[in-house]
């Protein structure tokens, strides 16, 4: 019998694998991970901070105000700003935004509206760690559908990150987020996909959440991504608005996220991102 050891790697590399050939990808070391796991620690907390802020009358520019102070208070700072562009500490998308939602003073959260609310802090100082991670949030009472739709969508990140194991590959994760969006009858917008995260906000690889073409490489110690599955209601395709950023779905159907950033361990992996309420 061959039983294969997988290792994390003494020092940061950054590699190319044959069967990625897409770009190189970064094996992390285990002090990266005790950095990741304090930037994952703030996102997570400024997940849970925002929740009892997220009710009927409240607008989402500020709720993105309350997200900004709450990072700058815990020694990190929105990686979001000025990344392309963007000028928010986080992106917040309500009902039929699939992603990049733009916080704005006229947007008013209403009874029944689901929303997504994304954040990626980064540490502030010299080694720029990220941590990015978003949620649903329910306002009010929803209808069943929206919850339903919400209920698949922790259920596909929870079946990526189940996936998200030394020896098993890339492709996994998109085949587990994948089927779980297809038994509830729901679709994957596939414009978007999880990304290589760490001292760079967005690196290789590209994580998507169906099944792929090519099942990519096989899954190491020491390699940091996100998983971040996007399911709507109706049709998968979504489109960007004139703004640049907001992505919204072309039949206008309701749409549904759920992310965190994890790390492959020698034995399994660590979710940086978790809730200290999960
Ligand atoms: N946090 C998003 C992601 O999951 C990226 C947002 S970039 C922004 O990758 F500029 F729109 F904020
Ligand atoms: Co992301
Ligand atoms: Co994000």
């Amino acid at each position: 019998m061959i039983t294969q050891t997988f290792k994390f790697p003494t020092k940061r590399i950054r590699r190319h694998l044959d069967d990625y050939p897409y770009g190189p990808i970064t094996l992390h070391t285990l002090e990266d991970y005790a950095a990741m796991a304090s930037i994952g620690r703030v996102a997570a907390d400024t997940l849970d901070f925002i929740t009892p802020h997220v009710k009927p009358g409240i607008s989402t520019a500020e709720l993105d105000r309350l997200v900004h102070k709450f990072m700058t208070d815990h020694g990190a700072i929105p990686a979001t700003i000025g990344y392309h562009g963007y000028q928010h500490a986080s992106c917040i998308s309500v009902n039929h935004v699939a992603v990049h939602g733009i916080p704005t003073a006229a947007k008013i959260l209403k009874d029944g509206d689901i929303v997504n609310i994304d954040v990626t802090p980064r540490l502030d100082g010299p080694d720029h760690w990220h941590g990015d991670t978003s949620r649903m949030f329910k306002v009010g009472k929803v209808p069943v559908k929206a919850s339903r739709l919400i209920e698949a969508t922790e259920k596909s990140l929870a079946a990526g990150i189940e996936a998200a194991r030394p020896g098993n590959f890339l492709g996994d994760i998109g085949i587990a987020c994948g089927q779980v969006a297809l038994d509830y009858g729901f679709a994957i917008a596939t414009d978007f996909c999880g990304h290589g995260i760490g001292l760079t906000f967005h690196d290789n690889p590209e994580v998507i959440h169906v099944e792929p073409d090519q099942m990519g490489p096989i899954l190491l110690p020491g390699m940091i991504f996100t998983i971040e599955p996007i399911l709507n209601i109706g049709k998968p395709d979504v489109k960007v608005l004139a703004d640049g950023w907001t992505a919204v779905t072309k039949d206008r159907k309701l749409s549904a996220q759920a992310e965190h950033t994890v790390g492959i361990t020698e034995d399994g992996l660590q979710i940086f991102t978790q809730s200290k309420n999960a």
